[in-house]
Formats: C-alpha cells, sequence, structure tokens
C-alpha cells in the first residue's frame, strides 16, 4: 500500500467533494419571481405557499417559516407554556442553540446522557431527570437520525409533558411512516447554509396542534395575533419571521430534497457497508422503523482497536488523505458560557453544570465520534469509493506501524 499522505505519500482524493449549497435554475427563477413580483416580507404569497408545502413535506398540518432555527426552539418552548424556573429536558450532546434557547425562556436546561449506539437522547436517562418542574422534553434527531420518540412519548404520556422536537437536522427523516417534526406537540427545522435545505439562514416551526402554532405565530411576530391589528400586541415576543427572499429560495428545495433524501440513504448504506468492514469504525444504529435524512455521517472510532491512538491523530492522517473527519459536538455542560453568572440569570443560580459528566456523551464527543460533512453524501460512486479508501488506508497502516504516529501533534 502507498504510504500516508501524512507522512509524504500520494493522497487518495484531490478533488473538493460537491459544493453545498446547490444554486439551480428552479431557485434562481423562484428568487426572481418573488423579488420582482411580491412583497418581499409580511403578507408575501410566496412564505404562505412555503408553510403550506412544508407543512405537506413534514406530514403536519401546519408550518411557520422563522429566521433561524434558534429562535425556532424558544418560540415553542414560549408557546407550550415554560415559565420562569421551569426545567426543559434535552441532551448533553446537541448544537448549542438546543441548551440556550432554555436559557433565554427563562427556563432551567436538564441535560440528559446519550445511547452510545445511536447518538441520540437515552430515554432511559431521561425518565431519571423528570421533575414535578419538568414542562418540556427537547429530543435532537442528530445528523438527521430520529431520535427514539416511541419511549420518549410513553413519557411524555405518562407525565403529560410536551415533546418539543429538534429536527434542525432531519428534513425528511421519518419514524414508524411519519416524517418527524409534528410525532410530539411541534418541532423545529433549519435552514442555515450547511443544511439539507438551505437559504443561508432561516427556520422552521411545524406543528399538528392550531392553538400552539398559533402562539408560534403571536411569538414570531411581535406579539400580533392572527387577524388581529398591526398595532396590537398579546405576548412578549419579537420579529423573528422569514424573508420571503429566503422562502423562495426554499421552495424548489422541498421537491429537490425529496430526491435527495434517496441520494444520502443510499450513500450512507455504501458507507455503512464499506466503513463497517473495518474492525474498530462502526457506523451509528438506527432505531427501528426509521428513516434518516442522513445530513450528517456519523460513525465511532474504537482506539483500543488501533493500538489507542487518540482520534485526533486518525483526523489528522484522514485529512492529509483529502478527507475532511472531523469530532462534531462537545458535551454541552462543559461549554465556558456554563459557568453560570448568578446576577445574569439568577434562576440557574445553584447548579454546577461544568461539574456534570455523562459518561456516554463524554465517550462519544471526548473520544469515539467522526463527523463527515454533509456534502460527501451527495457525490458520486467514485466520490464514494475515495472516502472508504482513505478510512481502509490510515487504519491499516494505524494497525499495522502504530510507532509511526507516535510524534503526530495534535
Ligand atoms: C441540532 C441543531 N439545533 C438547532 C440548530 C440551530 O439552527 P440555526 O442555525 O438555524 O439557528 C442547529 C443548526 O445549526 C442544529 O444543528
Amino acid at each position: 500500500m502507498n504510504e500516508l499522505a501524512i507522512f509524504g505519500g500520494i493522497p487518495i482524493r484531490k478533488e473538493p467533494f460537491p459544493v453545498w449549497p446547490r444554486v439551480t435554475r428552479e431557485m434562481k427563477d423562484s428568487l426572481i419571481d418573488t423579488f420582482e413580483n411580491q412583497s418581499w416580507g409580511v403578507g408575501s404569497e410566496t412564505i404562505d405557499i412555503f408553510n403550506t408545502e412544508f407543512a405537506k413535506m413534514q406530514d403536519a398540518k401546519f408550518a411557520l417559516s422563522i429566521h433561524s432555527g434558534t429562535s425556532a426552539i424558544w418560540i415553542c418552548l414560549k408557546a407550550a407554556g415554560i415559565e420562569a424556573g421551569d426545567e426543559v429536558i434535552l441532551p448533553s450532546y446537541t448544537f448549542i442553540a438546543t441548551a440556550t434557547s432554555v436559557v433565554l425562556a427563562n427556563a432551567v436546561p436538564v441535560f440528559a446522557d446519550i445511547d452510545l449506539e445511536t447518538g441520540n437522547i437515552d430515554p432511559a436517562s431521561v425518565k431519571s431527570l423528570i421533575t414535578n418542574k419538568t414542562k418540556a422534553i427537547i429530543p435532537v434527531h442528530t445528523g438527521g437520525a430520529p431520535a427514539d420518540l416511541v419511549n420518549l412519548q410513553k413519557i411524555s404520556k405518562k407525565h403529560n409533558i410536551p415533546i418539543i422536537e429538534d429536527a434542525a437536522q432531519a428534513h425528511g427523516s421519518m419514524l414508524n411512516g411519519k416524517k418527524v417534526g409534528a410525532i410530539g406537540l411541534g418541532g423545529i427545522f433549519s435552514f442555515q447554509t450547511s443544511k439539507n435545505m438551505s437559504s443561508g439562514e432561516g427556520g422552521a416551526i411545524v406543528s399538528n396542534d392550531e392553538s400552539f402554532i398559533d402562539a408560534c405565530f403571536s411569538y414570531h411576530n411581535c406579539g400580533r395575533v392572527r387577524n388581529g391589528q398591526w398595532y396590537e400586541h398579546h405576548r412578549l415576543g419579537s420579529n423573528l419571521r422569514m424573508s420571503a427572499l429566503n422562502a423562495a429560495i426554499l421552495l424548489p428545495q422541498i421537491k429537490s430534497t425529496s430526491s435527495d433524501v434517496l441520494l444520502r440513504e443510499r450513500s450512507r448504506k455504501i458507507l455503512d457497508e464499506g466503513i463497517g468492514n473495518i474492525d474498530g469504525l462502526v457506523p451509528l444504529k438506527l432505531i427501528k422503523d426509521t428513516k434518516s435524512s442522513n445530513h450528517i455521517y456519523i460513525i465511532r472510532y474504537k482506539k483500543e482497536k488501533f493500538h489507542n491512538i487518540k482520534r485526533e491523530v486518525f483526523f489528522k492522517a484522514m485529512q492529509a488523505e483529502g478527507v475532511y473527519t472531523y469530532k462534531g459536538w462537545s458535551p454541552l455542560y462543559k461549554e465556558p458560557l456554563f459557568s453560570i453568572n448568578p446576577k445574569e440569570y439568577p434562576w440557574l443560580e445553584n447548579i454546577d453544570y461544568n461539574g456534570l459528566f455523562h459518561d456516554n456523551t463524554e465517550t462519544f464527543a471526548q473520544e469515539q465520534a467522526v463527523w463527515l460533512r454533509q456534502n460527501h453524501l451527495i457525490g458520486t460512486d467514485n466520490d464514494l469509493k475515495d472516502i472508504i479508501n482513505a478510512f481502509e488506508k490510515v487504519t491499516t497502516v494505524m494497525r499495522k506501524s502504530p510507532d509511526k504516529f507516535k510524534n503526530i501533534i495534535t
């Protein structure tokens, strides 16, 4: 086998992977049509059409476009009736917005551990954290893989606690034949640049509950109510509306995302087979009867199978081969922002977030998780072959000649 690129050999991959987001003729036409013929904001037909079509795409009765996924979580929490001091359970392995939205709603984030095999929130951990102050649970469909909503719904029903799905990465994901988002009380999506549907920035809320979505409407629109006066404000909301120009860019992607889902699913299968054959690299498990949007491809790296060579050394060798792998999220409770200033957030005063330690989140985030960017799943079979070859090439040398990696600084 060739020398590894990190030691001066020829890299497996010299070409970049497909560019994302794509710019299509349909997106340009839709954008220009709204630009020239419509209001760019309030009252635009484009926004109404997008809300209707996105609701259909996610098997929901209602959808509401929002300017970001982050704001969408805050809106859902407020619309679900979260009040000061309430507790909201969420995984300790997620993007920061899932947790900060809780704090911004004056509530207390309560972190649950994840399941090591799926990377998603562990219902058993959620169960152990329920108190009479728990007022919402936010499962995250990490990488697009549906969280275990079947077991979470049992907990939700037993304790009468609503589920708000963080489906920021899960456009088109399914559980038991139903798209995610509106399986619980409501859910959010993100259309930020890197997402499978993108308008640069953007978000949406979906739900089957009309009074919930009406409350969301109010919070996202300065506290106005549907059919109310322009200068009549019922809730402490904000202007969190999506621009019609963003909605115009997103509209044609409703169709293209449905075919991308199939392409991504095929790519995942090929990668799972190729990479899963390598002892010490473990593809994530999907729970029963689910389909993932396969936004990010995540596997687990077991260093004990590679003479305890650190994952970060493996990343360096992979990057040299032209395949960018990286660690992804850190345990959220370790983020510096959770060294709380009690003057700013008095309701969090006695909570020692930085002192938390969740076994699975720690193992997953700090040792095992290996992420591949979303554009790696929309390429050709040759692209996939290069990815698998890079994994094989690097791990073979690591297994045979571990001493070679001793001086690699990470
Ligand atoms: C899991 C998760 N939740 C929430 C968000 C926030 O979405 P946005 O970036 O649109 O605010 C993101 C996106 O980055 C995400 O990945």
